[in-house]
């Protein structure tokens, strides 16, 4: 099993970003934890970050051939990038979309996802444990 895990933008910021909404917990500490539950498992897992939409749309095209699964949290990008969307059913990904905080419950622009109805599905509102389930997921099947 080989998984990709995309975070989008200003996701590299977490641990110094809005504490109160993102908690403490840094992007390296996330990919820390990830990595040693694929291990324990056998899998194979790689991490990316960017800010920018259009590397983003780049990485979901070329992970089609290489990677079964990928856990995305599109940051901001949820809310509006139809690029992503596109990108993600054009190459038919299979993609589990991730976010730290309840969405649903947030701001109304935060409750608009373009990207979730071409995803497997979505986690929202676990913290890191957001994406610990996803990737339980994908190792179960
Ligand atoms: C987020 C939620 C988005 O609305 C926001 O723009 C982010 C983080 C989350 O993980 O909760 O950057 O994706």
């Amino acid at each position: 099993m080989k998984v990709l895990v995309i975070h989008g933008p200003n996701l590299n910021l977490l641990g110094a970003r809005e504490k109160k909404i993102y908690g403490k917990i840094t992007l390296a500490a996330i990919n820390t934890e990830l990595a040693a539950l694929a291990q324990k498992h056998k899998a194979a897992i790689e991490f990316y970050q960017s800010n920018i939409e259009g590397e983003i749309v780049n990485e979901i095209q070329k992970a089609r051939k290489k990677f079964d699964y990928i856990i995305l949290n599109p940051g901001a990008y949820t809310h509006y990038s139809i690029a992503i969307r596109d990108a993600i059913s054009g190459v038919r990904a299979r993609v589990i979309e991730v976010h730290l905080s309840n969405i649903h419950a947030r701001e109304k622009f935060r409750q608009t996802c373009v990207i979730a109805p071409v995803c497997l599905g979505q986690i929202a509102g676990f913290g890191k444990d957001s994406y610990r389930l996803a990737l339980e997921h994908i190792l179960s099947l």
